[in-house]
């Protein structure tokens, strides 16, 4: 049988090409999306893959379209928490809208996504979780002292969910992304994405395609020694 696989914010930038990547590997996948029904439709367009709408922010809305996912494809296997939004502003001028959104979003969001599958995980005694964090998460970023939060957040997250999801064959790693070329990278101003990408060894961004990978090998049978681990991905621009 297929695994069944949820990746939220799926049907776009590197959430898209990890449900493909996904797909490619055997699995039945499911992607949500917060609002873009245009993007998502395209999306299923183009691959086949089902796209389901809620807000990650919310509990009750994630619960319900877990439900619904399960409804539809069977009881979910692996799970990929990478839907995320930045609101970047120094922090003299970070509002606490931009603070609250972006926690909501990104951390507790992880809490929304994963809580909800995580019963069936442990009674069927196999699962896969991995979180997108970020190579913010790791070294700190000017203007994201909120984003930064939530993706070093998800390293604790990783590294506690191993601890309690191991002796039911349940893995919870992360993946941190470096500056990857997505419109969520694009949306920096120019100069200081220039001035960014200096300071990457591999001269260029990271393709979404070089993420993907990365979490397909994590939710792969082959990887199931993998946990509570950190793969960095980011052209040799931070070390841990
Ligand atoms: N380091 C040091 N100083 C910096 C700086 C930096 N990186 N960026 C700006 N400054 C300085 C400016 O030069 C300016 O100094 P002066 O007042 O002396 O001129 C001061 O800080 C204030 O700058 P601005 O007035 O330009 O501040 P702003 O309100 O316009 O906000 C910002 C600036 C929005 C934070 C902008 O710097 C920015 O967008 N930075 C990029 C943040 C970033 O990397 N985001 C990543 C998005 S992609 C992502 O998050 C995916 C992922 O996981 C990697």
């Amino acid at each position: 049988m297929a695994r069944v696989a949820l990746v939220t914010g799926g049907s776009r930038g590197i959430g898209a090409a990890i449900s493909k990547a996904l797909k490619d590997a055997g699995c039945t996948v499911a992607a949500s999306y917060a609002g873009n029904d245009e993007a998502a439709a395209k999306f299923t367009d183009e691959t086949g893959i089902r796209t389901y709408k809620w807000n990650v922010a919310d509990y009750e809305a994630s619960k319900a379209g877990i439900a619904s996912v399960e409804a539809d494809l069977g009881p979910i296997d692996i799970v990929v928490a990478n839907a995320g939004i930045t609101k970047d502003a120094p922090f003299h001028k970070m509002t606490p809208e931009q603070w609250n959104a972006v926690i909501d979003t990104n951390l507790t969001g992880v809490f929304n996504t994963v809580h909800p599958i995580w019963p069936g995980l442990r009674e069927r005694k196999f699962g896969r979780v991995v979180v997108i964090s970020s190579i913010n998460g790791q070294k700190g970023q000017f203007g994201q002292v909120n984003y930064a939060a939530t993706k070093a957040g998800d390293l604790g997250i990783v590294k506690s969910l191993a601890q309690e999801g191991a002796r039911f064959g349940i893995t919870a790693n992360a993946v941190c992304p470096g500056y990857i070329a997505t419109e969520m990278v694009m949306a920096v101003p120019e100069k200081v994405r220039e001035s960014i990408i200096a300071g990457i060894p591999a001269g260029r961004l990271g393709e979404p395609e070089e993420i993907a990978r990365c979490v397909a090998f994590l939710v792969s049978d082959d990887a199931g020694f993998i946990n509570g681990s950190t793969i960095s991905a980011n052209g040799a621009q931070f070390f841990v």
